[in-house]
C-alpha cells in the first residue's frame, strides 16, 4: 500500500515541504506487528506517567544495522539497572528487531538509511501504594527514516558548542549509562544553550564543572594529537564514542578517557560530538570563541573518513545529498 507523506521541517530559517514516496511502516508493540498509524499506548503507561522507559537508537548503514549487538547489550544493562523485565531474551529481542527492520526496509530508498528505536517501559501503572505493582512491560520497536539534513553543513562548517546553565544529573541520582527516555534535563540544557545561539549544540557540565555530554551525544577533544573524552562516570557509554575510540586506535591516534573542563575545550585543537545519527559532528566554536583556527580539524576528518570506509557509506555525502535534494540543487 503505497502512499505519499509530507514532511515539513524548518532548516536554514526557511520552511520546506518535502514529498517522500513511502509505504506504511510496521511497528512491534508488545507482541504484535501493527501498522504505525495504529501503534498506540495507554495514557496510563509508565512511560507517559513517569518517563519510566529505557531506550536504544540504532542506525543502519546501507540498510544493515550498525553494531546492533552492542545496542541490545546496552539495552539489557539499562533494563537490569532500571529493574524492568522486558519478557524476552536478548536473542529473541534481536530477532524481533531484525523482523521489524526487514518488514520496513521496502519504505527506504537504497541511498538512505533508517533508525531502529527500542522503547521499553515498565508497563501500565496500577494504582496503589507499591511502585512495583505494574503490568508487563510495554515493548515498542519501530523504524524511521534517517533524516540527516539538519546535520549536513556541520560536517564542513562545524557547529557552535555552548555550555548550558543546567548541570548533568549526578550518577548518584541517575547513572548516565542507563539510556532512558526521561529527557527533560537534556531538553532544558539544549534550550538553554540555544538562548546564546539558536543553532548551538549544548555541552552539559556535571555538578563539579567537568564536561559530561551533549543532550544526545558524547564529546571529544583533540589536543596535541591526543584524543580525549570524558569517562562514563558522567556520560553515556555511547556506541559512537566507542567506535571513535576504536578507529583512533586503528589510525594510531593516542586516546585517553579522562575528566575535562571548559578550559580543555577552549584550548583544544579540535572538538567534536559523537552520536548514532550523525556519527561525528565537528564543533568549530566553543562559547563564542573559535576552536583553534575555527576550521574542521584534520583528525576529525580522518576519523570520519575511516568510519565511512568501515561501513561502506560516505557519511557526509549521504547527509549532503539529502540537503541538496531538499534545496533542489541535486545534479
Ligand atoms: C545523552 C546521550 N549521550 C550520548 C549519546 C550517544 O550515544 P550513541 O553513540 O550510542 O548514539 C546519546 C544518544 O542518544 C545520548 O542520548
Amino acid at each position: 500500500m503505497s502512499r505519499v507523506w509530507k514532511e515539513t521541517s524548518i532548516l536554514n530559517q526557511g520552511v520546506f515541504t518535502v514529498s517522500v514516496a513511502s509505504k506504511s511502516r510496521l511497528v512491534y508493540l508488545s507482541g504484535k506487528m501493527v501498522p504505525e498509524s495504529e501503534a498506540k499506548i495507554s495514557i496510563f503507561d509508565s512511560a507517559v506517567m513517569l518517563g519510566d522507559c529505557v531506550t536504544e537508537s540504532t542506525r543502519t548503514f546501507a540498510h544493515q544495522p550498525f553494531r546492533l549487538d552492542d545496542h541490545i547489550n546496552r539495552l539489557y544493562r539499562s533494563l537490569k539497572v532500571a529493574r524492568i523485565d522486558v519478557g524476552h531474551s536478548a536473542e529473541e529481542l534481536t530477532q524481533i528487531t531484525s523482523d521489524v527492520l526487514e518488514a520496513n526496509l521496502h519504505a527506504q530508498r537504497p541511498e538512505d538509511d533508517c533508525w531502529i528505536v527500542h522503547n521499553i517501559s515498565r508497563g501500565i501503572l496500577k494504582h496503589g501504594p507499591s511502585a512495583a505493582q505494574r503490568n508487563s512491560a510495554t515493548v515498542m520497536i519501530f523504524t524511521n527514516h534517517m533524516d540527516l539534513r539538519g546535520w549536513a553543513r556541520y560536517y564542513t562548517e562545524g557547529c557552535h558548542a555552548v555550555t548550558s546553565m543546567s548541570r548533568a544529573i549526578p550518577a548518584q541520582s541517575l547513572d548516565a549509562r542507563i539510556k532512558n527516555r526521561s529527557r527533560l534535563a537534556y531538553t532544558m540544557a539544549d534550550a538553554e544553550a540555544r538562548l546564546v545561539d539558536p543553532d548551538a549544540q549544548c555541552v552539559i557540565l556535571d555538578v563539579h564543572g567537568n564536561v559530561s555530554e551533549n543532550k544526545g551525544g558524547n564529546i571529544c577533544v583533540v589536543t596535541d594529537g591526543e584524543l580525549k573524552t570524558p569517562t562514563t562516570e558522567n556520560s553515556l557509554a555511547g556506541i559512537s564514542r566507542q567506535t571513535v575510540l576504536e578507529l583512533a586506535a586503528e589510525l594510531g591516534i593516542p586516546v585517553r578517557e579522562c575528566r575535562l573542563q571548559m578550559y580543555d575545550l577552549y584550548t583544544a585543537d579540535e572538538v567534536f560530538f559523537t552520536s548514532t545519527p550523525y556519527c561525528i559532528m565537528p564543533a568549530t566554536r566553543f562559547n563564542g570563541l573559535p576552536v583553534a583556527d575555527g576550521q574542521v580539524g584534520t583528525i576529525t576528518k580522518r576519523l570520519l573518513a575511516a568510519w565511512s570506509q568501515r561501513v561502506g557509506v560516505d557519511i557526509t555525502a549521504q547527509a549532503q545529498r539529502q540537503l541538496d535534494e531538499e534545496q533542489g540543487t541535486c545534479s
